[in-house]
């Protein structure tokens, strides 16, 4: 069998230690996974209420329009439900606009260090890839700007940015947006969006009626808690989701994930209740760490990047024992530093109880 060419260059991804991995290998009875920016505070209990109902139902196909789900999002935004596309979470998204804009003649710009499948999807397409660095921690679109070519067919801006937290403002994105030709595609992943209590974050959708170039993505993966069960989806004008849906698959977004979704989103007290406790405990965490000394990305978001002088490994080890599972920082490109996923505040202090061990 002979692999296709551009395939040759794709990475195969790592997927970070389970708890139940840990637990075995450890002999842990007590484990927290920190790795991931999940929700510590699970989903709102009508999801649970939900899937026992429509258990049921599991022998019939889903609503493969996702009607129900994409009429919930569009009240949501007050947009229309022709603007949205679902997605067996966010990352099928990526994977539909690359297969849709990309080929071997094409180029992506985006950050380093970002959310890998960007890249990873624009290999696979056999597209290029230009990386401009972040610059303390936030996107440089100045930089991006510049890379712009005939070439260019995407730009990916994550906002707020995985690994680092950091966050473009809305004055920013749109002096952007002024110099990015109308035929290229501005994809703004804002997996994180419900975490973020910066002010000068855009209001992305509300851009869209001006910039018919500009695509947000969205989970229910993190704030409300479903990332078990994939969902996500992206907003755009309506002629870029007519050709998204060219290569939706036709049941992508299964029956539970978009049932459980359209629970999720009726229960907007929980989703304000996490960010709240969100915004509360990483301030906990923060303050721990500077009077530890320790050094640390500001952040928008459910996790931070915390810096430190041990070798990546060995700490990731330390905390493994001590039943915490982190992000490992060389995994994301950044040596010297790990990700920590903003938990309850009892989970942040035993994270500043390990950190304080090991200093
Ligand atoms: C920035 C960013 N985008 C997209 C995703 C993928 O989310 P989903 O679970 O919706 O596929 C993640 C998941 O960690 C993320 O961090």
């Amino acid at each position: 069998m002979k692999l296709n060419e551009q395939y040759k260059n794709v990475p195969i991804y790592l997927p970070g230690k389970s708890i139940k991995e840990v637990q075995e290998q450890l002999g842990l009875e007590q484990v927290i996974k920190l790795a991931s920016n999940e929700n510590p505070y699970g989903a709102s209990r009508k999801v649970n209420e939900r899937i026992n109902e429509e258990l049921a139902y599991l022998s019939i196909y889903p609503d493969g329009s996702g009607k129900k789900l994409k009429e919930k999002i569009a009240d949501l935004y007050g947009i229309d439900d022709k603007q949205i596309i679902l997605g067996n979470g966010s990352d099928e998204i990526i994977q539909y606009l690359s297969r849709i804009y990309l080929n071997s003649d094409s180029e992506v710009i985006t950050s380093i260090p970002t959310f890998p499948m960007y890249k990873t999807n624009a290999l696979m397409e056999g597209a290029h890839v230009v990386e401009a660095p972040l610059v303390d921690g936030r996107f440089d679109l100045d930089k991006m700007a510049e890379a712009i070519t005939e070439r260019t067919a995407i730009i990916w801006v994550c906002n707020p940015n995985n690994p680092t937290g950091g966050i473009v403002s809305e004055e920013e994105l749109v002096h952007f947006l002024e110099k990015v030709p109308s035929h290229i595609l501005v994809a703004v992943d804002e997996a994180y969006y419900e975490y973020v209590t910066d002010k000068s974050y855009p209001n992305t959708i509300s851009l869209m009626s001006k910039y018919a170039n500009l695509l947000v993505l969205r989970t229910f993966s993190k704030i409300y808690g479903l990332a078990a069960l994939r969902i996500g989806y992206g907003i755009a004008n309506e002629k870029v989701i007519q050709d998204l849906l060219r290569v939706k698959e036709p049941f992508n977004a299964n029956h539970l994930a978009q049932v459980s979704a359209e629970e999720a989103i009726s229960d907007q007290e929980f989703v304000q209740f996490c960010k709240e406790m969100n915004t509360e405990s990483k301030r906990i965490f923060l303050k721990g760490l500077e009077e530890l000394g320790i050094d640390y990305f500001p952040s928008e978001s459910n996790f931070v990047l915390v810096k430190h002088k041990m070798d990546d490994d060995q700490l990731f080890q330390y905390f493994l024992n001590n039943g915490v599972i982190i992000r490992s920082g060389h995994k994301l490109g950044i040596p010297g530093t790990f990700r920590v996923t903003i938990g309850s505040i009892e989970q942040m202090n035993q994270v500043l109880k390990i950190l304080k061990q090991i200093i």
